[in-house]
């Protein structure tokens, strides 16, 4: 039995800099296991390239585990490629067969402009964690765990929103470039737990509003969810939808009672 495929067709996006109008080039990769991972394929090539002479392929990447969110490949049009609830770096060649040809771009949004290659920009997805991704807390020792009592249901839903990894899947699937899944999980991980109430309002309020200054709105596709590595739920948008609209009436009395 083999483990191994052959003669693996690569159309790959190649882009000098954010300047260059970019084309796709072919590569042919060979004895590629079927055990690898995407990543891994792109090294084999990368090392081809190399050794003759050519420029190595530019891919983000870091952890490799499905953890960090860094990897981000469109693959055969499908952000994360074929494989639902996986990312790139924990997609594998056995979703593949040998002789298939596989097209790999970078993630297409207008919020995210391509650095070189398969790289992009994804820094507006900071720019909406600055605005209100943290809670205020006296610095000093942990306190235990079990001091805040908070529902089973609140935590698990709090603990699944908080399964984002900001890869930005969501934004290259949509077909407004919306980030309204990511800022809505990031959002509610917090405004869902009692850590995160005294800032409840103007969280929702700045990280909606700065959503809204880089990125494309919401038309509900739900395309979001389904290129999510990690399946987090359009609900969570309905949820921030709501947080944000009680906002707007709460944070205006809080400061006409100043
Ligand atoms: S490299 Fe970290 S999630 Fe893929």
């Amino acid at each position: 039995m083999s483990n191994h495929l052959q003669n693996l067709n690569l159309k790959i996006w190649r882009q000098d800099g954010p300047a260059d109008s970019g084309r796709f080039e072919s590569y042919l990769v060979g004895s590629i296991s079927d055990e690898a991972s995407f990543l891994e394929l792109l090294d084999v090539l990368n090392e081809q390239l190399i050794g003759e002479g050519q420029d190595a392929i530019a891919f983000d990447h870091d952890c490799r585990e499905g953890i960090c969110g860094t990897c981000s490949l469109m693959i055969d049009g499908q952000a994360h490629g074929p494989q639902r609830g996986t990312a790139t770096c924990q997609l594998h060649m056995r979703k593949f067969a040998s002789g298939d040809t596989i097209v790999v771009e970078p993630w297409r949004a207008t919020a995210f402009p391509i650095l070189k290659d398969l790289m992009v920009d994804r820094s507006p997805l900071d720019r909406i964690v600055e605005a209100g991704g943290f809670i205020t807390a006296a610095t000093g020792g942990a306190p235990d765990a079990n001091i805040i009592p908070i529902p089973k249901p609140v935590a698990d839903a709090a603990m699944d929103a908080a399964e984002c990894i900001g890869c930005g899947a969501c934004v290259a699937a949509c077909p407004n470039g919306a980030a309204n899944l990511f800022t809505a999980a990031k959002v509610s991980h917090l405004n869902l737990l009692p850590q995160g109430q005294a800032e409840r309002w103007s969280r929702v309020e700045a990280m909606v509003e700065t959503m809204d200054e880089y990125f494309g709105s919401c038309t509900n596709h739900g395309e979001c969810e389904a290129a999510c590595p990690k399946s987090i739920s359009i609900d969570f948008i309905a949820m921030m939808h709501k947080d944000f609209r009680r906002a707007k009436v709460k944070n205006r009395t809080l400061i006409s009672q100043i």
